[in-house]
């Protein structure tokens, strides 16, 4: 399944283009399967249907752990490194792993999970968040995890579109120097939630928290009344594995439905290859189990291959900016996964957090989540790498599954801001506006993926149509991705980024739509609209453009005000940047709100504003140019 050499990969790739069938066929026979496929795959994009591995039946948790505690009873699945650093870490084997999850999930049968019902993960970077997700997929229960920094109203809406039955959640969470509640914001959100009977709380932080009688359970009491088996239920390899919720151009995040046999045959595949793992190594992948890299990355690619990887509660900077060095240093970590931002971020801090450090364990780098500038890529491959760590810049999203564009370490020639290369079985295509396939290399246009791959999205949770209208109604018969993307003379990628209306703040994927209307609510603003904008550390920030005609307030209590609003209705990663207060905004005379304009703006590319004269009433723009924050 490793691919060693350069060669190899030209080889497998052309094989996976000229008989996909065949390619992912052997592939996939190096799990275990309750039940072979009886053909290999079956799709259209025009539905879409997309269908791995067609009648096999397995459980991804068997393939996770039950499958390597023959010779690795005793190896450590996850180091679980605290958000304050002590020496009492917490190495968890196989072994524990396989009684923690099998605990966990006789729970959630005792609170009346069953097969295709949806758990609602909300959780610390804890262990607890891992197991959770394996106890629901060793039942068939289909897991959404909500990222931790969600608001109360957030929670509400995506428990109720996927109406969730259970949520496992903890008391709060360390972060750094704070403590944040989770178990007040799950009660606050259950007000909303009909069709939550149940959650289960594990006691992280020890605050005292609210217990409801009949609803509310204490996750240590329930799991240690239960035996260490649970035999795993099989599924359809269709049948869904988890969903998770993303933002796109609309207000309303979606639900993006990942299926059980090709998500663990990607996953598995792309992880071994893209980060070379090899037997005994130390990986850390950095996110948040909340986004679909903890999923991919932290959860099932590693466990699925065996691997040794950090679990880490605490953030880049605390108690000071040298703490991600520390911990590879502390664990001897061999492969380091993280995101542009938080290297950018560790930059502005300054070598001296870097100096103390050996860093000599290191073999292998990674980037997700956004573009990485070149400057970021060069301080990462010098100051962290020394020189001698591939990088691996891997371009995928929530809706891939898995990594799709990326080097693979050591044996890809890699280039500064490149994604480089397809992995195998990934066929993509760059189209104009038309649709129009753009040949050859030294080209730019929009990306899509010409052919389907295992772990690809199956549909947006109770709403097929959307995720045919979002993905594949834009270019006919391609999956279409949403980024821009250039392919340089040798015909390597690299991602402009984002062509719709999706920020990528800090590398979290944010819709302009869900934060205007979340400042729509509140009640002086009439109008607004959003748009992304360079940031030194975050990639983009957020730029927001307001008309409030009559107010009672100061500009300065509207603000705060609106980024309350924000805060409570998405969370404060969505929080704007920039405010700045409007009389009026760019329109077409058919109303339409011209965005490009307001990017350009807020960019600061005043003097190339473009065409302006299909605007009802071009006099707004001198007044937004002016009033430039
Ligand atoms: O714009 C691309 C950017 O992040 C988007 C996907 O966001 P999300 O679904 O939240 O998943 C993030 C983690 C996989 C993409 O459409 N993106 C992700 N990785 C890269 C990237 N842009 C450039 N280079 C990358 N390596």
């Amino acid at each position: 399944m490793q691919l060693q050499t350069f060669e190899a990969y030209l080889e497998a790739y052309e094989l996976s283009t000229k008989n996909p069938e065949q390619f992912w066929h052997s592939i996939a026979e190096g799990f275990i399967w309750q039940q072979p496929w009886n053909k290999v795959l079956n799709w259209n994009f025009k539905d879409p249907t997309i269908q791995w591995f067609c009648n096999a039946r397995l459980n991804i948790t068997e393939n996770c752990i039950d499958r390597h505690l023959p010779q690795k009873a005793n190896t450590t699945a996850f180091i679980f490194e605290e958000n304050e650093s002590s020496n009492n870490h917490l190495h968890i084997s196989y072994q524990q792993l396989h009684d923690e999850v099998c605990r966990l999930a006789n729970v959630l049968k005792q609170l009346g999970v069953t097969k295709g019902n949806r758990v609602c993960i909300y959780m610390p970077m804890i262990p607890q968040a891992v197991y959770a997700m394996l106890a629901c997929a060793r039942i068939g229960a289909v897991h959404s995890v909500v990222f931790g920094g969600f608001s109360a109203q957030a929670l509400v809406d995506r428990i109720n579109d996927s109406q969730c039955k259970v949520v496992l959640t903890s008391d709060g969470a360390f972060r750094g120097n704070k403590k944040i509640p989770m178990k007040a914001t799950v009660d606050e959100a259950l007000q909303h939630c009909p069709s939550v009977t149940h959650t289960l709380v594990y006691n992280r932080t020890g605050d005292n928290v609210a217990k409801q009688e009949g609803r509310d359970f204490d996750w240590e009491t329930e799991t240690q009344k239960q035996p260490a088996s649970c035999a795993p239920v099989y599924i359809d390899s269709e049948d869904p594995l988890f969903i998770l919720y993303t933002s796109g151009s609309t207000g309303k995040p979606k639900g993006v439905v990942h299926s059980s046999g090709g998500y663990m045959v990607y996953t598995c595949y792309s992880f071994l290859n893209v980060f070379q793992y090899q037997a005994n190594q130390v990986y850390w992948c950095t996110a948040d189990v909340g986004w679909i890299t903890g999923h991919s990355y932290i959860t099932y690619g590693p466990l699925l291959a065996g691997a040794t990887s950090v679990i880490f509660e605490g953030i880049p900077t605390y108690p000071n900016a040298g703490r991600f060095w520390e911990v590879i240093d502390k664990h001897q970590v061999n492969i380091f996964y993280t995101a542009p931002t938080a290297i950018r971020a560790l930059e502005a801090a300054g070598l001296d957090f870097v100096k103390p450090y050996s860093l000599a364990s290191l073999k292998v780098l990674g980037s997700v989540g956004e573009p990485i500038n070149e400057e970021a890529w060069h301080w990462y491959d010098t100051n962290i790498g020394k020189n001698r760590c591939p990088i691996v810049d891997t371009w995928w999203q929530t809706e891939t599954g898995g990594i799709l564009i990326s080097p693979l370490a050591g044996l890809t020639k890699t280039k500064p801001g490149f994604a480089t290369l397809p992995l195998p079985g990934i066929q993509p295509v760059l189209v104009n506006d038309k649709g129009e396939e753009i040949e050859g290399n030294n080209v730019e246009g929009n990306l899509c993926i010409r052919f389907p791959w295992p772990s690809m999205i199956r549909t947006t949770f109770g709403d097929h149509e959307r995720c045919r209208h979002n993905y594949f109604a834009t270019y006919t018969n391609l999956y279409f991705t949403g980024d821009g993307c250039k392919r340089d003379e040798e015909g390597y990628y690299r991602i402009t980024g984002r062509v719709d209306d999706v920020m990528n703040i800090s590398g979290h994927r944010i819709g302009t739509a869900e934060v205007e209307s979340a400042i729509d609510e509140h009640e002086d603003v009439v109008e607004c609209a959003v748009v992304g904008y360079p940031h030194d550390i975050k990639g983009q920030g957020i730029y927001a453009y307001c008309i409030v005609p009559h107010t009672t307030k100061t500009e300065a209590e509207l603000r705060q005000e609106i980024l309350n609003s924000v805060t409570q209705l998405i969370g404060a990663i969505a929080k704007p940047d920039k405010i700045q207060f409007v009389k009026g905004l760019p329109k077409t005379r058919s109303g339409k709100i011209m965005r490009r304009i307001l990017r350009k703006i807020a960019e600061g590319e005043l003097s190339n504003l473009g065409d302006t004269s299909t605007l009802l009433d071009p006099t707004v723009i001198e007044e937004i140019v002016t009033g430039k924050l």
